[in-house]
């Protein structure tokens, strides 16, 4: 007897310390798995529900450890995995089941319970049983979201240093051609047209004609390429967008057959600060891209409206401030996934051959963004596309048309009167500037020339008339046009300049004064006589 109630109680005590040291463990695994900072769960597949969590997963996803654990496991798994991340997840799990394998790893974007995105880095093993049944999926996840945004952000700045650096070596590239192709495209046009003019049998007129419109064409490839690696030359002033959108609209009144239907909204209150010219390619560009979108009819929207960009309403590529918009909507046939991160880039057409070159919305793009500016788009396959454009709000009030040149052709080069103006003509190329001599001496201007800043220097100081016009190329070796008129007017303060220019080289650039004219290379003769009699030999308002 004695000895039996001995057992007992050695048996009750051992009981006792066995119930106290299995807590004790418990609790130990509990406070290690609350400690860990990786996440963890623990479900059954055979009781379809979670087993166990830690403090970490309940923290990572913002849940209460029992809500968890009372969750459906698959509605759990569907409410905390992004949309876009499940596939790819389901078809490791599938593979577990299946028993091709017995883990995976995966980074995905888990969703919080209040809604919020953060990446996580799992690792899931399946336990399976002597037959080879999944019993238990064993979840690891680590919080990766901050290194997943290093990472991005890293990747951000490379492709945009990329970017920057693929644009910076075409643009020396183009740069570079256009100025010599723009002076000999001056010369080929040049000549042509005088020979149209003075040619007195129709079929030699007939061929001058052609070459003139074929170099015109070029000149219109290369200003493309220019403006797509941001070397246009810009002449950023406060522009009314409301009255650009509505003449360019007259203008392509022509060009737009009958079933396109266009509409305005025109809300912008603030003036843009934008190149007025400049601006009209990239309306034009982006209205004839929404016409060929609609080949069967439809409506092209021109919408104009202020907008406020902050950091709680962004938009890419701006900085924080006040903007302009400026948004062309066309009823067509949009633009697929699959080729809309290739529309910006120089070249790329869907048109068929001898319709596109695919350098609209390159140079629009370049344009765009040489002013301050960016450029979204909106667009489905089947629903149209939106495309806009936003350009910095002008402080400045637009100001109103000034002495415009008149549009009235010169005809034939017919000296108007006697006056001689003094023209100083300066450029490096001697074709060049042997044409344009000739040119304004049929004008009826006196003309002065020199090859080159310190050559027309002298000579303006050996001249002892004034000098009414500078006429000089911007871009040339040893003192450049810019450095040459800032110098002639240190004698002569009311020096008028008329700049020329193939392209815009960094830093030889400024904003034009008053007295200054740019015309970019190459021109007609026509141009280059409306900006000097427009600065010349304007009607006066004074007697
Ligand atoms: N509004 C639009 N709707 C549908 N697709 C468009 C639209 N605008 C542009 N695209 C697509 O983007 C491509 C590139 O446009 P982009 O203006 O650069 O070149 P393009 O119009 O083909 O040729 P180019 O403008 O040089 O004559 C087009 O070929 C077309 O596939
Ligand atoms: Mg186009």
């Amino acid at each position: 007897m004695v000895e039996q109630s001995d057992e007992l109680a050695r048996l009750r005590a051992e009981n006792w310390r066995l119930k106290h040291e299995l807590a004790e463990q418990r609790e130990r695994y509990q406070s290690m798995l609350d400690n860990e900072l990786v996440g963890f769960l623990i479900a059954s597949f055979e009781l379809n529900r979670f087993l166990d969590t830690n403090q970490a997963y309940c923290d990572f996803l913002g849940y209460e450890r029992e809500e968890l654990l009372s969750t459906d496991p698959y509605q759990f798994w569907l409410n905390t995995t992004y949309a876009d991340d499940r596939d790819a997840e389901l078809t490791q799990l599938q593979r577990v089941v299946a028993g091709e394998t017995s883990m995976y790893r995966l980074r995905k974007r888990f969703v919080r319970k209040n809604g919020e995105v953060r990446w996580g880095e799992l690792s899931y093993s399946a336990v399976r049983d002597s037959q080879g049944r999944v019993r238990y999926g064993v979840l690891t996840c680590a919080d990766v979201h901050e290194r997943q945004h290093e990472v991005e952000a890293r990747e951000r700045l490379q492709d945009s240093l990329f970017q920057a650096q693929k644009l910076e070596t075409i643009g020396r590239l183009v740069g570079g051609v256009a100025h010599d192709f723009n002076n000999r495209l001056l010369v080929i046009m040049g000549h042509a047209d005088i020979l149209q003019r003075s040619a007195n049998q129709p079929t030699l007129a007939f061929h001058a004609d052609i070459v003139v419109s074929s170099a015109k064409r070029a000149a219109e490839l290369t200003r493309q390429l220019l403006a797509y690696s941001r070397r246009q030359m810009l002449r950023p002033q406060a522009v009314d967008v409301n009255a650009v959108v509505e003449g360019t609209r007259r203008m392509l009144e022509r060009v737009i057959d009958e079933p396109i239907e266009i509409v305005t909204v025109l809300e912008a209150q603030s003036p843009m600060l934008a190149d007025s010219g400049q601006l009209e390619q990239v309306l034009m560009n982006l209205i004839l891209n929404a016409r060929d979108a609609m080949p069967e009819g439809g409506r092209i929207t021109l919408q104009t409206f202020d907008a406020q960009v902050t950091e709680l309403a962004p938009i890419e590529g701006l900085a924080p401030g006040a903007y302009v918009a400026l948004a062309v909507v066309d009823t067509g046939s949009g633009i697929s996934p699959a080729t809309r991160p290739q529309i910006f880039e120089p070249f790329f057409t869907t048109k068929e051959i001898g319709r596109g070159t695919g350098l609209g919305l390159a140079s629009v793009e370049g344009i765009v963004r040489q002013s301050g500016g960016s450029i979204t788009v909106v667009s489905s396959e089947g629903q149209g596309s939106t495309f806009t454009v936003y350009l910095p709000r002008a402080s400045a009030e637009p100001a109103q048309v000034a002495l415009a040149p008149s549009n009235a052709p010169i005809s034939d080069y017919v000296p108007c009167r006697a006056a001689l103006e003094t023209v100083l003509l300066v450029d490096d190329q001697d074709d060049v500037r042997s044409l344009l001599a000739e040119v304004l001496r049929l004008g009826a201007y006196r003309v002065l020339e020199a090859k080159n800043g310190v050559q027309a220097i002298t000579l303006a100081e050996a001249h002892g008339d004034p000098i009414d016009l500078l006429v000089t190329d911007i871009v040339m070796p040893g003192i450049t046009g810019v450095q040459l008129a800032d110098s002639l007017r240190v004698r002569n303060a009311n020096l008028k300049v008329l700049f020329m220019s193939g392209y815009a080289e960094r830093d030889s650039l400024r904003v034009l004064q008053a007295h200054e004219q740019f015309i970019p290379k190459p021109f007609l003769p026509d141009e280059l006589f409306r900006h000097v009699n427009g600065f010349l030999r304007a009607p006066q308002l004074t007697p």
